[in-house]
C-alpha cells in the first residue's frame, strides 16, 4: 500500500501522455481525484479530456505514465480491468442493447446463478430495484430500452455500472443530452452517490453544474494541466479564463434586431410521424430577415419533425411552407438548399458530417460543382485548399493544419465548427440552427452565438431551435413555445422571461 495521502485518493493519474500520430494529445497530465467526492474536468472542446478518461477506463493506451487506483499502481489495458477495480464509465453515446429490458441489458456480462448454475432473474432483479431505490433513479427494470428517453437510458447506463459494484463513476458530458429537468435529477443522483462514500469524475462544459455540485475541478487545456482547484474558491468567470488562457467576458452584448421583410412562413402545417401520430400540429410562424426566432420547448414536442419538414426530409400531410413566396414543401433536401436554407442539423455525426471524409472534403460537400472550385467538371486544386484554408482560419477550426485529417478524429467542438463554416459560407437567407451549441466549450458557444447574430445582423432570418431555455433567451429575438406540436405563444425577448415560458413549455398557462 501507498503513502495514507495515497490511500485518500481514488484516483492519481500521474505524468500520462498520449500520441496520436505525431500530435500530442496528452502531455505530462496528471490528476487526483480523493474518494468521496465530485470531481470536475474542464477544458475546452479538444482539450484531451475524453482521452484521458478513456484511459483512466481501459479504452485507450496512454504512451507514458501512471495510473494509481486507491493507491494500488494499475496497468488497466482494457475496460474489463478497470471494471474489475470498480471503475464505472457512462459514455455520452450509449451502449445498451434497445430490444432487451432494462434488467436483460443490466445483467448482460454479470449474470447471477443460482446454487445449480441458473440464471438467477429474480435474484438480479431484486438487487438491481434495491440499488435503483437506494439512489433514487426510479427506474422500471422490466421496460424495454427503445421505449425509454434519453434520461433515463442514461439512469439505466448508471445503474448498469452501480451492479457491477463501481466505486468510481465517470461520466463524459452526461448533460449535454438532457433537459433541464433531467440535468437537476441527474445532479441529484451523482450527489447521492458521493454522499454513499462513490467518486464521481465528471466532464461537463457547464460552469453553472461545476459550480453547483462539484468539490474540485482539474483544468486541462491544449493537453497540459493548467490547474487543480476548489470550486468554491473559483467564479465561474475565473474557472473560464484558465480554460482559455485569457480573460473571456462570457456575456454576450446583444444589440437590437433590425428586422425587415418576412422571408420564412409556414401556414397551418401538420406533419405525421412514422406511427401515423400528429407531431406538428396545424403550426404558423413568420421570420422576417434580420432576426432570430428562437423555438423553445421541452423535447419531442415536434422539434424534430418540424425540422424534418422544412428540410424535406419528411413529407408533410397538410399545409404550406415558404421561402421568398416560394413553396417547398414536399420537395427535395438539394431543392431546399436550392432555394436558399442552410442547416445546422442536431445530429451532427449523422446528418452533418461524413465523418470518414476529410475536413476539406466535409467544407466542400456543397460547393464542388461550383465555379471557381470546379471548372468544366475539374476540381481546381488550388482554389480548393484555398478556400478551405480560409474556413478553418475564419472560424477557428483546430488544430489549424487539421486540413487532410478525418473529421471523425477532430473533437466535437470543432466538428461543429466545421458545419457552422459549411453552412453560413452558402449564404442562405434561411439558417436553420438546431442545438447549434450541444456538447460545446463556452468559448464555442459564445462564438456560435455570436455568428448566429452576426448572420442575422447581415440580413439573414434565422431559425433557432434548442431545449436549451438559457441559450433561447440569450440570443433569440423572438420567442416561440412549442407544446404538443403546436406554438402555443410567440413573445418579444424583451418582453418575456424565463419563468413564463419555462411554464407554457410544461403544458401550463393553458
Ligand atoms: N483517435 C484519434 N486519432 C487522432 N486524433 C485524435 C483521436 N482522438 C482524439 N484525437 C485528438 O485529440 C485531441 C483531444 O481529443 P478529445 O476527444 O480528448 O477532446 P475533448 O477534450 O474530449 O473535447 P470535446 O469537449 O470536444 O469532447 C483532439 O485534438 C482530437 O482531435
Ligand atoms: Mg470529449
Amino acid at each position: 500500500m501507498g503513502t495514507p495521502d495515497q490511500e485518500n485518493m481514488a484516483i492519481q493519474m500521474v505524468g500520462i501522455y498520449k500520441y496520436f500520430g505525431p500530435y500530442c494529445a496528452l502531455e505530462n497530465v496528471n490528476l487526483d481525484v480523493k474518494k468521496g467526492t465530485m470531481h470536475a474536468i474542464l477544458g475546452e472542446n479538444g482539450a484531451g479530456k475524453s482521452t484521458l478518461m478513456n484511459i483512466l477506463y481501459g479504452m485507450s493506451k496512454p504512451d507514458a505514465g501512471q495510473i494509481f487506483i486507491n493507491g494500488k499502481l494499475l496497468d488497466i489495458k482494457h475496460p474489463k480491468t478497470a471494471i474489475e477495480n470498480k471503475i464505472g464509465m457512462v459514455h455520452q453515446h450509449f451502449m445498451l442493447v434497445p430490444t432487451f429490458t432494462v434488467a436483460q441489458n443490466i445483467m448482460l456480462g454479470k449474470e447471477l446463478t443460482n446454487p445449480f448454475g441458473i440464471l438467477d432473474f429474480k435474484k438480479a432483479n431484486r438487487v438491481i430495484e434495491e440499488l435503483s431505490e437506494k439512489y433514487n433513479l426510479l427506474i422500471d427494470t422490466k421496460k424495454k430500452i427503445e421505449n425509454m428517453s434519453v434520461g433515463m437510458q442514461q439512469r439505466v447506463e448508471i445503474l448498469k455500472a452501480l451492479y457491477r459494484e463501481a466505486e468510481i463513476l465517470i461520466l463524459d458530458e452526461p448533460t449535454a443530452v438532457l433537459t433541464p429537468q433531467e440535468v437537476k435529477d441527474l445532479m441529484l443522483t451523482l450527489k447521492t452517490l458521493a454522499q454513499h462514500g462513490k467518486t464521481v469524475v465528471i466532464i461537463t462544459h457547464k460552469l453553472n453544474e461545476i459550480k453547483q455540485v462539484c468539490d474540485f475541478c482539474t483544468i486541462i487545456r491544449r493537453g497540459k494541466n493548467i490547474n487543480s482547484v476548489n470550486v468554491n474558491d473559483y467564479s465561474e468567470q475565473q474557472l473560464v479564463s484558465m480554460m482559455v488562457g485569457y480573460d473571456m467576458d462570457l456575456k454576450i452584448n446583444k444589440t437590437k434586431a433590425i428586422p425587415k421583410d418576412v422571408v420564412f412562413e409556414i401556414d397551418n402545417l401538420t406533419v405525421l410521424d412514422d406511427r401515423g401520430i400528429k407531431k406538428v400540429n396545424n403550426l404558423s410562424l413568420k421570420i422576417r430577415s434580420g432576426e432570430i426566432f428562437g423555438i423553445a420547448g421541452v423535447d419531442d414536442n415536434g422539434q424534430r419533425e418540424l425540422v424534418e419538414a422544412i428540410t424535406s426530409l419528411k413529407k408533410v400531410s397538410s399545409g404550406t411552407i415558404k421561402i421568398k413566396g416560394l413553396e417547398i414543401q414536399n420537395t427535395t433536401p438539394q431543392n431546399v438548399i436550392a432555394s436558399g436554407i442552410a442547416t445546422i442539423p442536431e445530429d451532427r455525426h449523422k446528418e452533418g458530417l461524413v465523418m470518414n471524409f476529410s475536413v476539406t472534403e466535409n467544407l466542400l460537400l456543397k460547393k464542388y460543382k461550383e465555379n471557381p472550385l470546379s471548372k468544366h467538371g475539374r476540381l481546381n486544386k488550388q482554389k480548393i485548399n484555398d478556400f478551405a484554408d480560409s474556413l478553418i482560419k475564419k472560424f477557428d477550426i483546430r488544430p489549424p493544419e487539421c486540413k487532410k485529417r478525418l473529421v471523425r478524429k477532430l473533437s466535437g467542438g470543432n466538428q461543429q465548427k466545421l458545419i457552422i463554416a459549411r453552412e453560413v459560407s452558402e449564404d442562405p437567407d434561411l439558417l436553420v440552427a438546431v442545438q447549434p451549441t450541444r456538447g460545446l466549450d463556452v468559448g464555442a458557444m459564445e462564438y456560435v452565438h455570436r455568428e448566429l447574430l452576426k448572420q442575422r445582423d447581415l440580413g439573414k432570418a434565422v431559425l433557432l431551435i434548442s431545449l436549451d431555455l438559457n441559450e433561447i433567451i440569450d440570443v433569440a429575438d423572438k420567442i416561440a413555445v412549442i407544446y404538443n406540436g403546436n406554438i402555443v405563444k410567440t413573445f418579444e425577448s424583451a418582453a418575456t422571461n424565463e419563468n413564463e415560458i419555462g411554464i407554457l413549455m410544461a403544458g401550463g398557462g393553458k
